[in-house]
């Protein structure tokens, strides 16, 4: 288990002169830009944890000469608003970051899918837009970029119901394949990137993949930024180096009493107190989006997990019946077994279900569910029943 300790980390929010990146990444070819990505390691900070170099990649051999970059915000995983922070300090940062992939791959066009409860950012972001736009044009680049607004249901920040949602339909996931990188939005081919990533794409290309390398370990490069929420001193935004234990972690954000916290949000893990030290917080371990919830031993892990079964049957598109059926089970199970209408064995029952939704679901929102219910009820079980 590679341990790198707790860094904190400024390499998001550092301020760089932007114009400089982007004549570094003009004066590279479309294969050297992605060459850099692949061999800093970086992967999707949206959640999943693509390889970004491989996405762009894919998406670069695509034939077709009207292609996408889309931009992410949708942001909507619960206790995630880093994106947001991202958004309001260095929005000339992700133009950028869609700038260069748009040349890596050969898109010139570029939309921005924004979470509607972010509307207040759009004037800001629109005069910082409009100010990126000039700059690109004066130096005699082809290249916009479009905001659409998201309108509050979680499904559209999954990347083929986003498509659906900016082509006007309901926003409901595609069967895959085929993939984005090959029709994506319009049908076109489409590199689809969170916020977080297409800013670090920029950092790699401004530092060097070499030195981006450097930080992480063997399976998560690089630094994140992480949203800290829950019962902790020091709620906020933090760019962590990745490569800590849980315990690291609740050793600088807890507040002394942490019992459990909740990595990357509803659709995360649970990680339980005897735990803490041999869990790392990255591709190996426990994955993260940035969502990072801490539970001190006055909250009912019941609670907990109500609540996030009530978000996901109210979030689930219903498209499907393992999600849309399965959602609704598990919420009403875990409420029969608390009020002892149900025995607690009907809790293992519960657990099959889940397992069956991971299989049987048809997009990430149905098939992550059973993450965080699984590890609730096998850590803290006693708090579940009667
Ligand atoms: C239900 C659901 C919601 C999602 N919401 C978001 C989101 O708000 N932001 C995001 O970047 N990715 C979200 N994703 C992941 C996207 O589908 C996609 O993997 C991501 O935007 C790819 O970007 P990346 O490779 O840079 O991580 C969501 C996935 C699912 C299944
Ligand atoms: S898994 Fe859930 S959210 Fe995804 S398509 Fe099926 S019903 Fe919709």
């Amino acid at each position: 288990m590679e341990n790198k300790g707790l860094t904190k980390v400024d390499l998001i929010f550092e301020s760089i002169d932007i114009m400089k990146v982007m004549k570094k990444a003009f004066e590279m070819t479309s294969d050297e830009i992605i060459q850099q990505i692949l061999e800093s390691g970086l992967k999707g900070r949206g959640g999943a944890g693509f390889p970004t170099g491989l996405k762009w990649k894919y998406t670069a051999a695509e034939k077709d000469p009207e292609k996408y970059i889309v931009c992410n915000a949708d942001e909507g995983e619960p206790g995630t608003f880093k994106d947001r922070e991202i958004l309001d300090k260095v929005a000339s940062k992700v133009y950028a970051g869609m700038t260069i992939a748009g040349k890596a791959m050969g898109a010139r066009k570029g939309f921005i899918y924004l979470r509607g409860e972010y509307r207040f950012l759009l004037p800001q972001l629109f005069a910082e837009l409009h100010k990126f736009h000039k700059l690109i044009n004066e130096i005699g680049y082809d290249f916009s970029i479009e905001y659409r607004m998201g309108s509050g249901a979680y499904i559209c920040g999954e990347e083929s119901a986003l498509f659906e949602s900016i082509e006007g339909f309901r926003g409901e996931p595609r069967n895959k394949p085929p993939y984005p990188t090959v029709s994506g939005l319009f049908s076109k081919p489409t590199s689809i990137n969170n916020v977080e990533t297409l800013v670090t794409s920029v950092m790699i290309i401004e530092k060097g993949a070499n030195e981006y390398f450097k930080l992480g370990t063997k399976d998560s490069r690089g630094s994140k930024v992480f949203s800290i929420s829950g019962d902790t001193p020091i709620p906020g935004i933090f760019e962590l180096e990745l490569g800590m234990t849980v315990q690291e972690f609740v050793n600088e954000f807890g507040d002394g009493d942490t019992k459990a916290v909740q990595v990357g949000g509803a659709s995360g893990f649970c990680v339980p107190r005897k735990k803490f030290k041999d869990t790392i917080i990255g591709f190996e371990g426990v994955p993260t989006g940035g969502s990072m919830k801490l539970f001190n031993s006055s909250r009912s892990m019941y609670n907990v997990l109500h609540n996030y079964l009530d978000f996901f049957a109210e979030e689930s598109c219903g498209q499907c019946t393992p999600c849309r059926v399965g959602c609704q089970q598990l919420l009403k199970g875990v409420e029969k077994v608390k009020k002892g209408e149900s025995k607690s064995t009907y809790l293992n029952e519960l657990v099959k279900l889940a397992d069956t939704m991971k299989v049987a679901s048809k997009c990430g929102l149905g098939q992550s569910v059973g993450n965080a219910f699984k590890s609730i009820v096998e850590n803290f079980r006693e708090e579940i029943i009667y």
